[in-house]
């Protein structure tokens, strides 16, 4: 979910509606705004997209205030109505609450309350909330103090923000896990789960750290712990501006994105690279005489992510000879993993806030192993509790299918693996240095792919009737094709599976029928040659059960070609490359098939782009 609190000179409606637009990736179920204006609150919410709460506004507008604060919502407790929006409000009206997260103890605080004489009326956690300040604050009249008392009271992950009518000049927030930033202003202030939401603002910002709450006025913020105790807090500027989280001219945000990515795969290289082949990773902060002690390599990360994790265990294992195993992150801590001083731990998020890989990491550090982060998000949670971290630098990623933020992860992970390789001297450090400068070179490569996919849209356009889109590939072309899958179902909400070409002789095969378009990812003829000849056999399995065949295959590749009902040729890369322009092609094809079937790319149903619960 995403939040946003303002007090100052402006319209709080306005600061507030126009900051929820800039988070609306972080959820948008339902969308709400609350007002301290006249001696009273008064507060809009509406279910669906912040385009209805909009339109509420517009019909019905708040009386005018300068203090307020709002939400746009990824369902949790209770489905997306206009009640189990946010704001939540006490009995009385005066306590406005939203919040992010979950509050695992709500049932015991809500019959509690209700004991109490609370009349509750959404089915939501965060109502209790609501309550809870309200009596907090009769009882002392000290919004931070109540917001400290309530928070000590809660279970769970909660990221709050709420105003009280008596008090028309204070906002409060507080937070455990899912971020808060406070952005300081001139003679106002805000408050959001992400900088975006008052970059147009101000580019100062306070970080709040975990169990902190905050107290907003105009002229400044007072922060402590939730046990009143002084708090440390990160202050910090930003330093990209408000055009950088703009569309520039492109219909969506993820065609942004996907064109961006030949820079963003240039910036992440940038200064870490250079042509003799060395690399340059000092702000890896984890002694190299520890890194030589490693015995053993777990990748752990969600969904896109995750993709990239299961690259990373190819080139790990390649270039360290290091056990390397990449798992889920909401499997990980579940099963009782084997870690200890000698695990190094890559967890890698775009957002650095995905609740499931912050538990992971703080599973693995409990345990012992040291944590190298992969992370877009400058000073998120996940690379402030790890030991290290190495950011990948694709600029903010707002569209909520990852693109641009995959490809640098990737990056990142080849660089993670070749600088284990040149610190502990496998005996590749010949091929490692090559692969140094090959990877210099794979920015223009994926600016090749881009320049020639319009075929590939055509085809997208041509097969948008069906039902039905399988993704095989070998090695990590297995990975590539999971992520060609998952791209499917989040935009195209297609039936899309990605499977290991070798398995699907096991089983999936079964599912080919006349028609079915099956995309094949097909690794280089040159190098392990071998893993071509058998994906030449798999698609001639396939393709002689009536399967249309999507081939994908490197450039001058002539083998393929007789079994390619469609062909799309990318780039000669090294094998372990690869994956860096195969994606691309993917990428665009899901975008234009989810367009050609009328849904909108940058916000898929269901989807968030920062999950913050578990
Ligand atoms: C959500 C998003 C995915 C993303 C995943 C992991 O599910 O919808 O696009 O890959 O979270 O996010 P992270 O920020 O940890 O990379």
């Amino acid at each position: 979910c995403g939040i946003v609190g303002y007090v100052g000179a402006q319209s709080a409606q306005d600061v507030v509606v126009a900051g929820l637009k800039r988070l609306e990736y972080r959820g948008y179920d339902s969308a709400g705004v609350a007002v301290l204006a006249d001696g009273g609150l008064a507060s809009a919410k509406k279910a669906g997209k912040l385009l209805n709460l909009e339109k509420e506004l517009k019909d019905r507008p708040l009386p005018a205030g300068n203090t307020g604060l709002g939400h746009t919502r990824w369902a949790t407790h209770g489905g997306p109505t206009d009640a189990n929006a946010h704001p939540h409000l006490d009995n009385a009206g005066r306590v406005a609450v939203v919040h992010n997260g979950i509050i695992e103890n709500f049932a015991a605080l809500r019959e509690e309350l209700t004991g109490r004489g609370h009349d509750l009326a959404s089915e939501t956690d965060t109502e209790v909330v609501a309550h809870l300040l309200a009596e907090a604050y009769s009882s002392g009249g000290d919004p931070a103090e109540a917001m400290r008392q309530v928070c000590r009271q809660l279970e769970g992950a909660f990221t709050l923000v709420a105003v009280h009518a008596d008090e028309p000049d204070v906002v409060v927030g507080a937070r455990r896990n899912s971020p808060l930033v406070v952005g300081v202003g001139d003679g106002e202030m805000f408050l959001a789960s992400d900088v975006s939401a008052f970059i147009a603002h101000t580019r100062d910002a306070i970080e709040l750290g975990q169990d902190q709450v905050v107290e907003l006025r105009r002229d400044g913020a007072t922060v402590t712990g939730f046990d009143g105790g002084p708090a440390d807090v990160r202050e910090y500027h930003v330093d990209w501006d408000a055009s950088a989280a703009e569309k520039g001219g492109y219909a969506s945000f993820m065609l942004k994105e996907i064109a961006d990515q030949p820079k963003a795969v240039a910036d992440t290289l940038l200064g870490r690279v250079d042509g003799s082949g060395s690399l340059h990773l000092d702000e890896v902060r984890i002694p190299q005489s520890v890194l030589r002690e490693v015995d053993k390599v777990v990748v752990i990360a969600c969904g896109t992510a995750f993709h990239a994790g299961m690259i990373a265990k190819y080139a790990i294992e390649h270039w360290t000879r290091l056990p390397c195993e990449t798992e889920l992150a909401s499997e990980f801590r579940y099963r009782d993993p084997i870690l200890d001083q000698r695990t190094l731990v890559v967890a890698i998020s775009q957002s650095g806030e995905t609740m499931d890989t912050l538990m992971a990491v703080r599973h693995a550090r409990e345990q012992g192993a040291k944590v190298l982060a992969i992370c877009n998000t400058n000073g998120s949670t996940i690379p402030r509790e790890s030991d290290a971290v190495l950011y990948t630098h694709a600029g903010p990623e707002v569209a909520v299918a990852s693109t641009k933020a995959f490809l640098t992860q990737l990056v990142a992970c080849y660089l993670v693996a070749l600088y284990l390789g040149q610190v502990r001297g496998t005996k590749w450090g010949d091929e490692i240095r090559t692969v140094v400068r090959q990877l210099s070179e794979m920015s223009g490569a994926v600016d090749r792919v881009l320049g020639t996919m319009e075929p590939v849209r055509e085809l997208a356009r041509s097969l948008s009737a069906h039902d039905t889109v399988l993704f095989v590939g070998r090695h990590v072309g297995y990975p590539v094709a999971m992520e060609g899958a998952l791209k499917l179902k989040e935009l195209a909400y297609m039936h899309a599976e990605g499977f290991a070409a070798g398995e699907l002789k096991h089983g999936p095969i079964a599912l080919i029928e006349e028609g079915l378009p099956v995309v094949v990812i097909v690794p280089s003829p040159r190098g392990r040659s071998v893993l071509h000849d058998k994906i030449v056999s798999n698609i001639q399995e396939i393709r002689a059960r009536g399967a249309r065949t999507v081939v994908i295959a490197e450039e001058g590749d002539e083998e393929v070609v007789p079994y390619a009902d469609h062909l799309i040729t990318i780039p000669v890369t090294p094998t372990l490359l690869q994956p860096l322009v195969a994606t691309v092609p993917l990428q665009v094809f899901a975008c234009e098939l989810a367009t050609a079937r009328g849904n909108e790319v940058d916000q898929p149903r269901n989807l968030a782009k920062s999950v913050t619960v578990e």
